[in-house]
C-alpha cells in the first residue's frame, strides 16, 4: 500500500492508473477507522479496480468551538487496517498542501439542503465538506466514492454537489454499520461517558421500534 502527502504525487498516481484502465474507487475519512470505514473500503473495492482512500481531518469544517484539535487520530492503526483490506493508496496530505496561503474558494450547496438539520447548528460545516470533497474529486480523480449512510444529510449535500458541478463522479451510499447493541460506528463514540453511550441507544432503539 502507498502512502501519499503531496496532492500533485496523488494526482499523478491516478493519471497513471487511468491510462492503464484502472476504476478507481475512492473513500474520502478523517481517519480513526473503525469497522463502518472499512465496510466503506471493502463496498469500493467491489465496484473498482484499485481503492484510494484520503486521510485528512478537514479544519474548514469545524466550528470554531467544535473539536478540530481534540479528534481522535492513530495514523500508524489507520494503515495497518486500510492495508489489511487491500486499500491500494493513502492519500493524506497535510493542511497547507490543502489549504495553502492565499487559498480563498468556497464551494457551497443551496440552504434547502444545507440549512436544516445538522447544518442549522453548525453554521458553514457543509460547504467546508463540499470544498474539501470536490478539492479531493479532483486531486483523486476518482471513478466512484463510497459515503456512509451514517451521515445522511452529508451524503445528499455531497450528491447535490456531484451533480451540479458535474463532476463525473459516481456516489454510492453505504448502510450505517452498528455496534452489537444498534450504536452507528463513529470515530467520535470515544467521546462518549457511559451514561451518554446507553442514552445514545435510543436513537438505534427508536428508529426500530418506528420501522
Ligand atoms: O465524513 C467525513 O469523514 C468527512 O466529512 C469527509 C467526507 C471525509 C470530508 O472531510
Amino acid at each position: 500500500m502507498k502512502i501519499i502527502r503531496q496532492p500533485q504525487r496523488m494526482t499523478a498516481w491516478s493519471k497513471e492508473q487511468a491510462v492503464a484502465g484502472g476504476i478507481i474507487g475512492f473513500v474520502p475519512t478523517m481517519g480513526f477507522f473503525h469497522e463502518g470505514h472499512l465496510a466503506l473500503m471493502r463496498r469500493a473495492g467491489e465496484s473498482a479496480d484499485l481503492v484510494a482512500v484520503s486521510l485528512f481531518v478537514n479544519p474548514t469544517q469545524f466550528g470554531p468551538h467544535e473539536d478540530l484539535s481534540a479528534y481522535p487520530r492513530d495514523f500508524e492503526q489507520d494503515c495497518t487496517l486500510a492495508k489489511n483490506v487491500g486499500v491500494d493508496v493513502i492519500f493524506a496530505p497535510e493542511a497547507e498542501d490543502m489549504y495553502p496561503a492565499g487559498f480563498n474558494s468556497t464551494v457551497t450547496v443551496g440552504e434547502e439542503l444545507t440549512g436544516q438539520l445538522c447544518g442549522a447548528s453548525r453554521p458553514g460545516h457543509f460547504a467546508g465538506v463540499a470544498t474539501v470533497v470536490s478539492k479531493l474529486f479532483n486531486i483523486v480523480r476518482p471513478d466512484l466514492a463510497v459515503f456512509g449512510e451514517k451521515d445522511f444529510q452529508q451524503l445528499a449535500v455531497i450528491r447535490k454537489m456531484t451533480a451540479d458541478l458535474n463532476l463525473g463522479v459516481e456516489i454510492i451510499g453505504h448502510p450505517i454499520v452498528r455496534e452489537k447493541d444498534g450504536l452507528a460506528m463513529s470515530s467520535r463514540n470515544t467521546y462518549l461517558q457511559e451514561e451518554e453511550r446507553k442514552s445514545a441507544l435510543s436513537l438505534s432503539r427508536s428508529l426500530a421500534m418506528a420501522r
